[in-house]
């Protein structure tokens, strides 16, 4: 599973980080500080309550493609 987050369009809401700080880096500014991370394994549900808690909706759960 992927996470993919259209940065330009964060406004800063802080949201997904404060789901976990782990998945969802900020730079200093408070901003994302990714556009694609690597879920590992066990923290799927904190990606896809993470890209639930955006307001903006601009993060995206990518899951693995099935065999
Ligand atoms: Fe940005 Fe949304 Fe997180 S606006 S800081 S990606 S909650």
């Amino acid at each position: 599973m992927k996470i993919r987050i259209d940065k330009s369009a964060c406004v800063g809401n802080a949201r997904c980080a404060a789901i976990s700080e782990v998945l969802f880096e900020l730079d200093d500014d408070g901003y994302i500080a990714v556009e694609e991370i690597d879920v590992p394994e066990g923290m799927e549900q904190l990606a896809r309550r993470g890209a639930r808690s955006c307001p903006e909706r601009i993060i995206t759960i990518v899951e693995d493609d099935a065999e």
